[in-house]
């Protein structure tokens, strides 16, 4: 028997509601003979980075944490929230910290990537950007998806899918990370 995968998934998203975290749980349920793990980038918030806070006080306890939760993940599942066509501040300065403490943030877990937007653009930019610059930062993605108009697809209530079409391509990028 094939010990179960660990997971670690999140939302890069710092929102109470996140359309991104919701994704990500629902995303996680369906993994099938694996422990998953969601955690809320909430609870690794820190100082807006400075390379003079990175002096003094120094590199915060959290984002110490936060490598820590990725290294001892078999692979990761995260969705991105996009503003203004890029990462969240909140994101984007969890993972400024991290690199500075290790530059290959990922640490070379496989990991699949998805993102989703209330509009048509579906969060694809960000995750274009995620998606491309993964391999500098040690992260192996397998399989990618964006989703546009969440609330059309996603019943918030039953916390689910209900769009054929976009849980066939959840379910098959999925299936990557036991593939
Ligand atoms: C400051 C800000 C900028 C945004 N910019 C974009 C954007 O560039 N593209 C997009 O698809 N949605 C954008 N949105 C809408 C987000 O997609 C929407 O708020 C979504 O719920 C964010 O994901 P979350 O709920 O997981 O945080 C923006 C929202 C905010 C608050």
């Amino acid at each position: 028997m094939r010990t179960p995968m660990n997971i670690l998934a999140f939302a890069a998203s710092s929102s109470r509601n996140s359309i991104n975290k919701q994704l990500v749980t629902y995303a996680g349920s369906l993994i099938k003979d694996a422990n998953v793990e969601v955690i809320d980038i909430n609870d690794y918030e820190m100082p807006l980075f400075s390379e003079d806070r990175e002096k003094e006080p120094g590199q915060p306890d959290a984002a110490k944490r936060f490598l820590k939760k990725i290294g001892e993940a078999d692979a990761l599942l995260i969705s991105f929230a996009e503003h203004n066509g890029s990462y969240t501040a909140a994101y984007k300065n969890l993972y400024d910290w991290a690199s500075r403490i290790e530059q290959k943030v990922y640490q070379g877990k496989p990991m699949v990537l998805l993102a989703a937007s209330p509009g048509p653009g579906g969060a694809a930019n960000v995750l274009q950007t995620a998606k491309t610059s993964m391999p500098f930062f040690g992260g192996e993605v397998k399989a990618d998806l964006s989703l546009a108009r969440f609330y059309d697809i996603f019943d918030t209530e039953a916390q689910q899918l209900t769009d054929a079409e976009a849980q066939a391509k959840l379910e098959a990028a999925l299936a990557s990370l036991s593939g």
